[in-house]
């Protein structure tokens, strides 16, 4: 049988749900440490200067908390928050009333912001090095450019692909940080402090054990902490223990590593059809039918971090943990080829 695609547990809950376990202030934020220190040091100095922070890139993949630390830098600044996405904004005009609407301080948090047109993207360029907004007013004979004065603002976007994003935005960025999957004892402290927050009974263990089936990554963690909330609840006394969250994620299909179809996909196409590699990114993307950004900016990080692949300058090549994963005996002592 096939195992579930952990993507389908990494959809979004109802937005209460969110709001309810989104950590609002860094000390309830796990993990991310460097990231979390940098950032923090940044809002305490612009505070004491009384100044806006500086734009804020952050980038990696779903699910990581790009959006709760979005929220958490305009909270720490006592900003309000707008929240817009990339595909969202269609029009210059749409970006225009965005930017105006703004006041001093405030945060502009725009999602997805590798959708962006580029078209609309250019008028960001002098709204944010700047504070400028150029728009042209009347059409025809009598259309002419009247130049605004934007309120010191500042752009936070989110991307979970910065490779797509062009030079000339990324160069505005005064603070990029990439956000990177977090370990298991990290994620058990995170679905402990979640469980506390909806009230479920759980061990340690329990924890750990959907911990390290969540591929790094928080928001699937918290969705399968609600999984497995409802099978403790149906089929037991809804205590959770590492042997409940086990019978329970082998109902639900889930990896005992975590790793959803397309990795295994990936590692399958390595072993398979490259003979365990070197396999360059591109041929490699062809062969799974994914694109090569999104297979190196939000699968790879994973199967690296995990030790199933390793990256070298010929390229990709598969380890004895991928060869264990899906069954097969590397052949002795040569990594590729002799299978
Ligand atoms: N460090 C953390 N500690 C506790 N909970 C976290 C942490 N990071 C993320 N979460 C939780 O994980 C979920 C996903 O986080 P978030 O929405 O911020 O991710 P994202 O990076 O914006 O994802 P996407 O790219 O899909 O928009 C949220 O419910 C949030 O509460
Ligand atoms: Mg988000």
């Amino acid at each position: 049988m096939a195992d579930r695609m952990i993507s389908d547990v990494l959809t979004k809950p109802e937005p209460a749900l969110e709001q309810k376990l989104r950590p609002a202030a860094f000390a309830d934020f796990t993990g991310q440490a460097k990231v979390k220190e940098r950032l923090e040091i940044g809002v305490a100095a612009a505070r004491q200067r009384g100044e806006a922070i500086d734009h804020i890139l952050l980038s990696g993949p779903p699910g990581l908390g790009k959006t709760t630390i979005a929220n958490i830098i305009a909270k720490a600044m006592g900003s309000n928050l707008k929240t817009t996405s990339g595909p969202t904004i269609e029009k210059a005009g749409d970006l225009a009333g965005l930017l105006t609407n703004l006041e001093e301080g405030d945060v502009l948090f725009i999602d997805e912001i590798h959708r962006l047109q580029k078209t609309i993207e250019e008028y960001l360029y002098p709204a944010m090095e700047d504070f400028k907004l150029d728009i042209i007013i009347d059409q025809g004979p009598n259309a002419r450019t009247v130049q605004l004065n934007l309120p010191r603002f500042t752009l936070i976007g989110a991307t979970t692909r910065s490779g797509l994003l062009t030079a000339p935005l990324l160069t505005r960025f005064g603070i990029k940080e990439r956000l990177d999957y977090y370990d298991s004892a990290q994620l058990q402290t995170i679905i402990l402090r979640a469980a506390g927050l909806l009230k479920v009974e759980i061990d340690t263990q329990g924890a750990f054990e959907i911990a390290r089936r969540s591929r790094g990554t928080p928001r699937i963690a918290g969705n399968l902490l609600r999984r497995v909330r409802d099978y403790a609840q149906v089929r037991s006394d809804g205590r959770i223990t590492a042997e409940l969250a086990d019978k329970s994620l082998a109902i639900l299909e889930i990896d005992s590593d975590g790793l959803d179809e397309m990795d295994k996909r990936i590692l399958e196409a390595v072993i398979g059809k490259f003979s365990g590699g070197p396999v360059g990114l591109n041929s490699l993307a062809v062969a799974v039918g994914e694109e090569a950004d999104t297979l190196e900016e939000v699968y790879e990080p994973y199967l690296i971090m995990e030790g199933y692949l390793s990256r070298t300058a010929q390229g990709r090549i598969a380890t004895e943990r991928s060869y264990r994963k899906l069954g097969l005996k590397m052949a002795g002592g040569k990594q590729a080829g002799l299978l």
